[in-house]
């Protein structure tokens, strides 16, 4: 070099005139500078800093190739092939290396989102029935086996089907049973005024319009059982709730007696709580039944001596039944001169309880998952 390179880089044009051998080594700096550069440029960014550092418009290379000119003519013609080859060769390398990158992102991003076929699966987290349908489902399974066959009916119902059609006229004062709640007419809840659904659409008090529905549709001899969800205005407390289950039964058939209703719910405490059960049958009241009876069997807690959950009578009240009012045998599209039939409905969620031991139906209706899981019997 003819004057001193004070950047460090060899070559730079304007410092002044090369020698052959001067900008021979010169080329070679670029081509040693391309190769190791390359290998340490660990992304995109710096191959292209690296690119316009040596083959730039001011770049090394483009500043040696303006010395060609001062050359010895003599060695012009190989070192303008020497500097044309190192131009080659730094372009491919700096393509090859930018390549490389670009597809080292991707096996990067392959080996990231691999998918090991050979790991074992993630256990599925299942479900199970909430206890209240457990006790429906083995109710179903018991009379199922005595030949009943299951029918479910509308949750919304009209005041005939739940209470005309079962001889509980309008006015009639055995309907303080059964505290409704009604469907609001569509627009009026929305617009502060709820006044009741112009079609008489109620929520059902009871599984019993079912009956109804059942002997509209089939032909006697009948044995249905009906379970579903009931509505009754009720304010909430450990024993009450505005929303409840029952099961409801019915057998219709020609000379069917109370005798086989007695018969058969015996058989069902039996089937349920255990061959030496004891029951006991005591006169009821239903409108839609006639005779009608209420169904005890002795304490499930305490057995027979009293506690708190019989009220210290010794006995629980499971159901309550009845031989079918000629009335409804007659909503129902029957002739109670050519039949007679039974009826029974129990409720599900006092069921449940006492099975449980469950203290507070509040906590059947909570859908709280804590209290859920520690009855994962109903799989
Ligand atoms: N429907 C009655 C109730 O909800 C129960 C019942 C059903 C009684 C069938 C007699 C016969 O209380």
């Amino acid at each position: 070099m003819l004057s001193g390179d004070n950047s460090g880089r060899d070559g730079a044009g304007e410092q002044g005139l090369m020698d052959a051998s001067e900008l021979r080594s010169g080329l070679e700096a670029v081509r040693a500078a391309a190769s190791s550069g390359l290998a340490v440029a660990g992304d995109e960014a710096g191959v292209d800093a690296l690119r316009t550092e040596l083959l730039g418009r001011s770049g090394r290379l483009t500043g040696l190739m303006r010395q060609l000119g001062g050359i010895d003519p003599a060695e012009r013609p190989a070192l303008g092939v020497l500097a044309n080859e190192v131009r080659n060769e730094v372009e491919a390398a700096i393509g090859q290396r930018l390549n490389a990158l670009r597809s080292s992102g991707l096996s990067d991003r392959l080996e990231a989102e691999r998918i090991d076929m050979t790991a074992p699966g993630r256990p599925v987290r299942v479900g199970h029935l909430h206890p209240t349908m457990t006790v429906e489902r083995d109710l179903r399974e018991i009379f199922h086996a005595f030949g009943f066959e299951i029918f479910e009916g509308p949750e919304i119902e009209d005041d005939w089907w739940n209470f005309e059609a079962l001889n509980i006229p309008p006015d009639h004062p055995s309907r303080d049973l059964w505290d409704t709640l009604y469907v609001a007419e569509p627009g009026s809840w929305e617009a502060g005024s709820p006044r009741p659904a112009e079609d008489g659409s109620i929520l059902r008090t009871h599984t019993s319009p079912v009956q109804i529905r059942v002997m509209q549709a089939l032909q006697p001899p009948i044995r249905a059982i009906m379970p579903g969800r009931c509505f009754r205005y009720e304010a909430v407390d450990a024993s009450h709730s505005f929303e409840f289950f029952q099961v409801e039964g019915l057998v219709v058939d020609r000379d069917t007696s109370l005798a086989d209703l007695k018969g058969m719910l015996e058989e069902y405490a039996r089937a349920i709580y255990g061959e030496g059960t004891a029951t006991r049958f005591r006169p009821g009241y239903y409108p839609f039944t006639e005779p009608s009876v209420a169904f005890d069997v002795a304490c499930l807690v305490c057995g027979g001596p009293g506690c708190p959950a019989c009220g210290r009578t010794g006995w629980i009240t499971i159901l309550g039944a009845g031989m079918v009012h000629p009335v409804v045998l007659r909503s129902g599209g029957l002739d109670p001169d050519e039949y007679q039939g039974y009826a029974f409905g129990m409720g599900i969620d006092r069921m449940t309880m006492l099975r449980y031991g469950i203290p507070d139906l509040r906590l059947l209706m909570s859908g709280d998952l804590r209290f859920l899981e520690q009855f994962p019997e109903g799989r």
